[in-house]
This record gives structure tokens, C-alpha cells and sequence, in this order.
């Protein structure tokens, strides 16, 4: 058992958007970042973490994160806002599934310690978000599941709906990674996040 030692956020300051990965923060300090579909609730969750209600930009219309978004945290750690996937119609011959942004940063950033990839409770598993899962372990990317907007669908779709992502991921993973639901309306799945940081930050004070 460990002390779970809360995690408080103490300090969030917007540091800047860059439009490619050399335009990023000196990566000198850890670093976790928010990838997901457009408009499943990066940045209302990136809000929601850090209790800073206008921290990063929310919108009813998908794609309004097109740039990375680095804030500062404590002073000791950054979070990256990270445009969405599958927004920008990419042809179905292209290869590259993602924008040429999304696999730079993931592939290059050297401070990354983990990507929450944040997925839609309300839906059964998205080929583009079992695509994008998949590439990151083949990738050895770091990185756990986020569930969102758990309040707007009931227990049962939603445990349904996490059993049938969950067996997905079976198919190509030995060992399932951490999932994470989250409402920003109930405000929950804020301390599993933070803790689940403040674990890869600071390890040694953990354990
Ligand atoms: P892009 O930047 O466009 O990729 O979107 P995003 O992933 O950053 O989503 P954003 O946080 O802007 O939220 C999109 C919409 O979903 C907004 O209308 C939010 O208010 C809403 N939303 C986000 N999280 C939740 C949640 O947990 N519950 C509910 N009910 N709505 C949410
Ligand atoms: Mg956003």
C-alpha cells in the first residue's frame, strides 16, 4: 500500500501554442499530453485538472485545438493540449491516419512520459481511436485510456461499452492499460489522473 499522496495543483500557467514540435517548450521537465478525437474533451478535462476554468479553449465545434498547447504545472511538469484526430478528412488511401503534427510530437518529444488518449464513453470502440491505440504500442508509447462524458450516458452502455474496448484491445495487448473514466460535469476521474502523474513524476516518493 502506498501513502496516496494527494496530488494539488497549485500553479497552472498557458506557456504556448506552437504549430510543430521545434516550436515546443525547451522539454526539460516530464510531460503529459491529451490526444484525442476532436471534441471528446481534451481541453475541458486539461480544465478540469487544473482547476483553471478557461486554462485551455473549449468549443462546441470539433478542431479547435489545431495548435500544441503546453502549460506549466507546479513549475515542475508540462501538459500538452494536442489538436484531435479525425477531424480533417484524410483520404482513405493515405497512410498516415494522423496528422503529420500528432506523429512528430508523439514520436520525437523526448520528455513525454504518457499520452491519455481520451475516448468517448458513449460510443462503441472507433476504428480511428483502436488505430491510434494500436500504432502507439507499436510505437512504445507510453500511455493510458481516458473515458469521457461518463455522465451523459448510463451505467449499462457504459459498461458495456468499456467491456467491448476493453476486448479490442485484448486482440492486440497482452495486458490491458489503464482506464480512466472521467465526467468534467461530475467532476470525476480528476484525482486517478493526478495521481496517476504524480506517480511517473516524482516515483520515488511513492512508493
Ligand atoms: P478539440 O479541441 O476540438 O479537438 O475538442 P476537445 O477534445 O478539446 O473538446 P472540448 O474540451 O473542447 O469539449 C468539446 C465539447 O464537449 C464541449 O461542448 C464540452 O463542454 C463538452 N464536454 C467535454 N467534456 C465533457 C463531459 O465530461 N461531460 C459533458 N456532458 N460534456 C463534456
Ligand atoms: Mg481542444
Amino acid at each position: 500500500m502506498h501513502m496516496l499522496q494527494k496530488t494539488q495543483v497549485r500553479s497552472a500557467v498557458f506557456v504556448k501554442s506552437s504549430p510543430d514540435v521545434s516550436g515546443c517548450p525547451e522539454g526539460n521537465l516530464p510531460e503529459f499530453a491529451f490526444i484525442g478525437r476532436s471534441n471528446v474533451g481534451k481541453s475541458s478535462l486539461i480544465n478540469m485538472l487544473t482547476g483553471r476554468k478557461g486554462l485551455a479553449r473549449i468549443s462546441s465545434t470539433p478542431g479547435k485545438t489545431r495548435l500544441i498547447n503546453h502549460f506549466l504545472i507546479n513549475d515542475a511538469w508540462f501538459l500538452a493540449d494536442l489538436p484531435g484526430y479525425g477531424y480533417a478528412r484524410v483520404s482513405k488511401k493515405s497512410r498516415s491516419m494522423f496528422p503529420g503534427l500528432i506523429r512528430e510530437y508523439v514520436m520525437t518529444r523526448q520528455n513525454l512520459m504518457c499520452l491519455f488518449v481520451l475516448v468517448d464513453s458513449r460510443l462503441e470502440p472507433q476504428k480511428n481511436d483502436l488505430d491510434f491505440i494500436n500504432w502507439l504500442g507499436e510505437n512504445r508509447v507510453p500511455f493510458a485510456i481516458v473515458l469521457t462524458k461518463t455522465d451523459k450516458i448510463n451505467h449499462r452502455v457504459r459498461h458495456q461499452n468499456r467491456r467491448l474496448l476493453e476486448e479490442k484491445l485484448s486482440l492486440a495487448w497482452e495486458a490491458l492499460p489503464a482506464i480512466i473514466e472521467s465526467s468534467t460535469v461530475k467532476k470525476t476521474g480528476k484525482e486517478e489522473i493526478l495521481s496517476f502523474i504524480n506517480h511517473l513524476v516524482r516515483p520515488t516518493e511513492n512508493t
